[in-house]
């Protein structure tokens, strides 16, 4: 089974679990857009969205879904997205696909965050996969030298703006032992939007596709 049936079988599971006649937070990535087609493919109802970025608005109106702006739907109770990476604890780094902030505020917004991802993204300790970092684009060396300071190696994603006219680091190098403090730390920085660490508010479900089914952490 290659890396898009796995996909696709996990996206199907998160399926089941959307509440029906409610509006849905939908995230960013190669995941979600395989729950978007399948939304489509079955006929999935659905009042409204509200996306994670430009990319998955396109994809969903495309469809003839209606998004909607967070200030209007009020708080979601089910957000779905991926990760690029989530350890024992639920856990995540996200932010591969550039979208980590607007991400972050609907996982904060929602009762029920369900990440969906394959197995290749189980790990013991998060940092294999380069830490993303938004950061106001006149701070992004200052930034770069205080990542330096806490261990990392950051790289600018040279040529890549983000959804919210930002840039975004992404830091190599990094054993993240405690989560939740790195993530505090890198988020007090001045001129840091958003760290793609997701530990403070880890996912509350997450599905996991390998050749075997689908499983839940
Ligand atoms: C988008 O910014 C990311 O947080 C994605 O959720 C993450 O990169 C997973 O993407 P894939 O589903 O394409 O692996």
């Amino acid at each position: 089974m290659n890396q898009e049936q796995l996909k696709h079988q996990v996206a199907a599971a998160a399926l089941q679990l959307i509440p029906p006649d409610e509006v849905l937070g939908v995230g960013t990535g190669s995941t979600v857009n395989a729950l978007i087609d399948l939304l489509h493919q079955q006929r999935i109802p659905l009042p409204a969205c509200v996306s994670s970025s430009q990319a998955t608005s396109k994809r969903l109106q495309d469809y003839g879904y209606e998004v909607v702006d967070l200030n209007s739907s009020g708080p979601l109770n089910m957000y779905i997205d991926g990760a690029d990476e989530c350890d024992p604890y639920r856990r995540l780094i996200k932010g591969g696909g550039g979208a980590l902030t607007r991400e972050k505020i609907i996982a904060a917004a929602s009762r029920r965050f369900v990440c969906i991802i394959d197995v290749s993204k189980q790990v013991d300790i998060l940092g294999a996969f380069p830490l993303p970092v938004e950061v106001i684009p006149m701070a992004r060396s200052h930034i770069a030298r205080e990542l330096v300071k806490l261990g990392g190696e950051p790289v600018w994603r040279d040529g890549f703006v983000t959804d919210n006219g930002n840039w975004i680091l992404d830091v190599h190098r990094l054993s993240i032992v405690d989560p939740v403090g790195l993530e505090r730390q890198i988020n007090q920085l001045t001129g840091v939007v958003t760290v793609g660490l997701f530990a403070a508010r880890a996912a509350d479900t997450v599905l996991i596709a390998s050749p075997d089914g689908v499983v839940e952490l």
